[in-house]
């Protein structure tokens, strides 16, 4: 049996194979409550065959959002549309996934297609879509042209790791199993991690252990309002890929703390902080982002997920014998292929008889090889 269609638990919840679609955002929430469009996206990765599907990033406070697209979970009224969506994903077979995150100095940002660049009076005619004010840890804006954020005070820092815990109760509310915190791509954990966007000399800064008090914070808050049975995940940029930046060595530090307050395992992905520096060139390639998992895997004692650059079936598989991680997530390339793990599995021989498919296509799936092998078309 192939490792990637085997299966794997954390705490009390177990994932049908080591596939999870990646969180992504999708911009059509509306005031941050899920519709239609989410349960048919998140659904069809369900029914392809995905152990986990995770939800995209979603705003523990309205302030928080990086678009006016993004899902939230800051009010009890935002439940009601993700109950649907956790309660299919379960019902076929999948672990239902949620990423909680804060946008910090990223918040009021335009959609991708619109620019990925600060909303402003322009939106506002077009869209009807009001810029907000940002916080940050410090007063720096994340790039060139954008504003400046609002240094958080510790009534901010106390109000958003409250948000964290609060939305984690909604979660479960909602039906979701295992919580990813966003603390990765430069949104506001992240932002307190790196020392390119933390200037503090309070002690939320500083001190790589000053840096990582928030995402202790968080983990606590979190852990605090999540079952004791329901895994808890973060996602962490392992490197800046800047001077001056978060390395691995510090990040395999950080899993070991998050470890050390309940937090089962570590997405490892990479960059995202901003500022005026431009990122060192990253050799690009398939899997390019696995060395870190696998390091934080074996030098933290941690569960890890692969993610970035992953569509190749026996790659994964290879990645995964060689214990590089524990799961993969895949983002484009089950956009491209909802179906991904169920092809996958025919290809690594995993699956006779298109018996891993739902039997509603599956069945006649089945009869056609048959008819088509009989045949001798192929
Ligand atoms: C449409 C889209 C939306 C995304 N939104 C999020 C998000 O909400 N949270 C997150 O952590 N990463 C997000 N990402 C990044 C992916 O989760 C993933 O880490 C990245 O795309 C690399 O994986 P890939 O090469 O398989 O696409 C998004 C990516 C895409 C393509």
């Amino acid at each position: 049996m192939a490792v990637l269609f085997s299966p794997f638990s954390l705490r009390d919840v177990t994932f049908k194979n080591r596939i999870a679609v990646s969180p992504m955002s999708q911009y059509r929430a509306v005031d941050g409550h899920a519709n239609d469009w989410h349960r048919v996206h998140l659904g069809r990765f369900a029914l392809g065959g995905a152990g986990l599907v995770y939800a995209e990033a979603t705003g523990v406070e309205a302030a928080g959002r990086r678009t006016h697209g993004d899902l939230g979970l800051w009010t009890d009224a935002q439940i009601e549309g993700l109950r649907p969506i956790a309660d299919f994903i379960n019902r076929e077979g999948s672990v239902p996934g949620i990423q909680l995150g804060h946008a910090g100095r990223k918040a009021s940002e335009r959609r991708p297609w619109h620019g990925e660049t600060p909303v402003d009076d322009e939106d506002v005619a077009e869209r009807g879509e009001a810029p907000w004010q940002a916080i940050a840890p410090s007063p720096l804006p994340y790039a060139e042209g954008w504003p400046e954020p609002v240094e958080v005070s510790e009534d901010d820092i106390a109000r958003v790791i409250d948000a964290f815990g609060v939305a984690a109760k909604r979660a479960k509310e909602a039906g979701f199993k295992i919580i990813e915190i966003y603390a990765a791509h430069g949104f506001l954990v992240h932002q307190f991690l790196s020392p390119i966007s933390n200037k503090r000399s309070d002690k939320w800064g500083g001190s790589a252990e000053n840096r990582r008090r928030f995402a202790l914070e968080v983990a606590k808050s979190v852990r605090a309002n999540w079952p004791e049975a329901y895994p808890l995940a973060f996602r962490l940029s392992a490197t800046d890929w800047l001077d001056g930046g978060i390395d691995v060595e510090e990040t395999i530090e950080t899993a070991r703390a998050l470890k050390a307050e309940g937090v089962d395992m570590i997405d490892c992905s990479t960059g995202g902080i901003g500022g005026k520096q431009r990122p060192h060139r990253m050799k690009i390639e398939q899997g390019f982002q696995v060395p870190f998992a696998a390091e934080i895997r074996e030098k933290a004692d941690i569960a890890t997920m692969a993610v970035g650059f992953l569509w190749d079936a026996k790659h994964c598989e290879e990645l995964l014998v060689a214990e590089n991680a524990d799961m993969i997530a895949l983002a484009r390339e089950i956009l491209d292929d909802p179906n991904w793990p169920l092809h996958a599995a025919q290809e690594l021989s995993a699956d006779e008889g298109h018996a891993m498919w739902p039997v509603e296509s599956g069945w006649w799936l089945m009869k056609r090889e048959r008819l088509l092998s009989k045949l001798g078309i192929r």
